[in-house]
């Protein structure tokens, strides 16, 4: 089927469709009691005392038209922060938001026809009611009339699978339906401008994939431009022409995802030896993978390191089960496995990607493309 068509025509191909300068957000909280104890808990309930907590610390940068660009960052980094400001939710406490010429907080009551919005955690539909009295509703609030209703409806049910569960309450729904019917709400009106804060948080594998499959569609039917953020590096890898890494407020990454991917193209494998098994025997035996042993105590590692161990990415017997730790490049990561199958006897065995906190690291240590 084609695309449906556009109710809204951009227009400003010449501008970046968002550009934010030097954005800082502070909250202001409570300051945190003194002393201990129910008095002083309910002294800061009722205190006048205030502290700032600087949620971004200055942050610039442009998307052009058609861009799918994903914020990714630990959690508290200030991902939620800066949707909740591009959308005009919160105020910004300096610096600007200029999103397709609007001020979002300025302009918000026209603004709300050119964006989409979906929180991963809030929800947009009415939950004792089916998903298409939701849809009906917000098809009146966007002055969308039933022929132009009816053919988006056909294409979410289309590609979303929507369908199935039109006239299913909210309340019933699985969690990747509720996110799919989220999707087609926000969509709805099909606005210039999407915004999702962790679409696939808590969705399993297929409904993840259903989810990327989808965007990465609207996204090229209909040159929507789409910002979402994430924990999952795979969502950044399937969708995303351009990624921004935002620790404790700041960007500390602008760019492709290539890069990115190649620093994380390693595979943390955690091998846990069955008891009494000689961990510097079994290390020596690993022959030139011996290198890529990890430091113990790594942030590279899934799981709790030993710190302290004499051998690296090794511990003995005593401080919990004998483990060994390698990360290896990721083409080299099935003859690894094969090897420690080979020379030990084993408890355990686990081959996973890096932790995200550790690629970020990598990226303040090195820089992107050292690695
Ligand atoms: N309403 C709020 N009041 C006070 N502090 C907040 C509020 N919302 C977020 N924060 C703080 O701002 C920082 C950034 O939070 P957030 O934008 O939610 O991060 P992320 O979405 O990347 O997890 C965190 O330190 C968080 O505790
Ligand atoms: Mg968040």
């Amino acid at each position: 089927m084609k695309a449906a068509p556009r109710l809204v025509k951009p227009t400003l191909d010449h501008e970046p469709v968002i550009k934010v300068e030097g954005l800082i957000k502070d909250y202001i909280i409570p300051a945190p009691p003194t002393r201990r104890g129910l008095t002083s808990s309910l002294r800061a309930v009722f205190a006048t005392r205030k502290a700032i907590r600087r949620a971004l610390e200055g942050i610039s940068f442009t998307v052009p038209s058609g861009q799918v660009l994903g914020f990714i960052g630990p959690n508290g980094a200030g991902k939620t922060t800066t949707i909740k400001l591009l959308t005009g939710i919160l105020t910004p406490t300096a610096g600007t938001v200029r999103l397709l010429g609007f001020d979002p907080q300025r302009d918000r009551y026209r603004y709300t026809y050119h964006i989409g919005l979906v929180f991963g955690q809030r929800s947009l539909l009415w939950y004792d009611i089916p998903v298409i009295e939701s849809l009906r509703l917000y098809a009146d609030i966007y002055e969308i009339d039933r022929a132009a209703l009816k053919r988006r409806l056909d294409w979410f049910s289309e590609l979303l699978g929507i369908g199935e569960f039109l006239h299913v309450p909210v309340r019933k729904l699985s969690l990747g339906q509720r996110m799919r019917a989220e999707i087609a709400a926000s969509l709805l009106h099909d606005p210039e401008v999407l915004f999702l804060d962790e679409p696939t948080l808590g969705l399993d594998a297929v409904a993840k994939e259903r989810v990327r499959d989808f965007l990465r569609q609207v996204n090229r039917e209909q040159g929507t431009t789409i910002i979402l953020t994430t924990h999952d590096m795979t969502d950044i890898e399937a969708l995303s022409d351009r990624v921004l890494i935002i620790d404790h407020g700041r960007l500390i990454y602008d760019g492709a995802v290539e890069p990115l991917k190649r620093l994380d193209d390693v595979r943390v494998i955690q091998a846990e030896l069955a008891t009494g098994a000689d961990v510097a025997a079994v290390a020596a035996s690993l022959g030139d993978l011996r290198e890529y042993l990890a430091e113990p105590g790594s942030l590279t590692e899934r799981g709790t390191a030993e710190p302290g161990t004499a051998e690296p990415g090794t511990a003995e017997s005593g401080t919990g089960p004998p483990r060994l730790v390698l990360r290896v490049p990721r083409d080299r990561s099935v003859e690894a496995v094969g090897r420690l199958m080979a020379v030990a006897d084993l408890a355990d065995l686990s081959v996973q990607p890096p932790r995200l906190d550790a690629v970020i690291r990598r990226v303040y240590e090195r820089g992107v493309g050292a690695g």
